[in-house]
């Protein structure tokens, strides 16, 4: 039996909504329950100290996302989850992977890059606000992965490149060090980035767009009348394919139901009706989990367990390899 070792992070910057859902978070969660895979989920707070300076938001979106997992049936005898500031192993494999990348390599990453070119249209120095965590946030990434020696590992699309780095990196200190790491393989989620928000782009914190997860369900409501739509009356017939309410509406719904709701487009179903009917698909789905979410979120202790017992399991598995890493560059003791 080929086990495969899945991995992967969620940077704790905000709060779950249901692109992060459809697109992350159900497919993991799915994925961690084959017999033939192992889950390692994290927390990436160190990856939110990069972009966020905000202690209580980091603090916050923590508990948020950790709850989010746990409520949506993360079995955690199973998946090892955990926070990546409680592995300390990982710090020490970054600055070690930190010796071995190559400047030019990480010179060539698009955050970095973007963040640099934006500086220079704006008229500032380059560097202007570009912090060395930014600039080795991909080093950061293939410490998380390769401590773990993932096989596989999903992520959106804007991602590819820092997997192709963790490669680069692992590559070269198996070449120089001896075979140590796993080459981990990109896992890119098709549907991941195709849930629509309320203005009709991609549903995105950065857009602010986005329709909590856990919302209550007068919010929930609320939220998703605010989908955008066009002025077509009830009875006209309209196009399902550039409508953002069928999008999410097929993100959630069976295939039968996704026929059905065509066919009610084609026959001109009120955009009111239409918007009822999405809200009571999406809350049926994730009406119970809500109601363990909001219990875990009054119950913080029990969060801070779950993810105390994570890292013992990650631990378990960082230790060792750290010590055969610290052995292969020479760090070791003198008898
Ligand atoms: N950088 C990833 C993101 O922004 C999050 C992340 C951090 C991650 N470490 C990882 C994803 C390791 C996969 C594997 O989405």
């Amino acid at each position: 039996m080929i086990r495969k070792r899945i991995l992967t992070g969620i940077t704790t910057t905000g709060t779950p909504h249901l692109g992060n859902y459809v697109g992350a978070i159900r497919p993991a969660i799915t994925a961690s329950h084959n017999a033939d895979v192992e889950a390692f989920f994290f927390l990436a707070d160190l990856h939110a100290l990069i972009k966020c300076h905000e202690p209580e938001r980091i603090h916050q979106s923590t508990k948020e996302i950790a709850a989010t997992w746990l409520a949506l049936g993360l079995d955690t005898d199973k998946a090892v989850f955990y926070r990546q500031s409680d592995v300390p192993e990982i710090s020490e494999l970054c600055w070690i992977l930190t010796c071995q990348s190559a400047k030019g390599l990480l010179n060539r990453a698009h955050a970095y890059k973007a963040a640099v070119e934006q500086n220079i249209s704006d008229g500032e120095d380059p560097d202007y606000a570009v912090t060395m965590g930014l600039f080795s946030y991909p080093v950061l990434m293939a410490a998380d992965i390769l401590m773990f020696n993932a096989t596989h590992v999903p992520v959106g699309k804007d991602q590819i490149q820092h997997l192709e780095m963790a490669r680069d990196i692992a590559q070269r200190f198996n070449h120089h060090f001896g075979e140590t790491f796993v080459l981990p393989e990109t896992v890119v989620e098709e549907h991941g980035d195709v849930l629509p928000g309320l203005d009709g782009r991609k549903m995105s914190k950065s857009y602010n767009n986005t329709i909590p997860l856990f919302l209550d369900e007068k919010p929930l409501q609320k939220h998703i009348n605010k989908i955008m739509t066009n002025l077509q009356e009830p009875g006209e017939p309209k196009n399902p394919d550039d409508s953002a309410v069928f999008q999410i509406w097929r993100a959630f719904a069976t295939e039968q139901q996704t026929a059905e709701m065509r066919q009610k487009f084609a026959e001109g179903i009120a955009w009111g009706q239409a918007k009822k009917d999405l809200f009571n698909l999406i809350n049926a789905e994730i009406y119970e989990a809500r109601a363990r979410y909001n219990a875990l979120m009054a119950a913080p202790e029990k969060i801070e367990a779950a993810l105390q017992a994570g890292a013992a399991k990650a631990r378990a598995h960082a230790v060792p390899l750290l010590a055969k890493i610290r052995r292969a560059v020479g760090l070791y003791p003198l008898f």
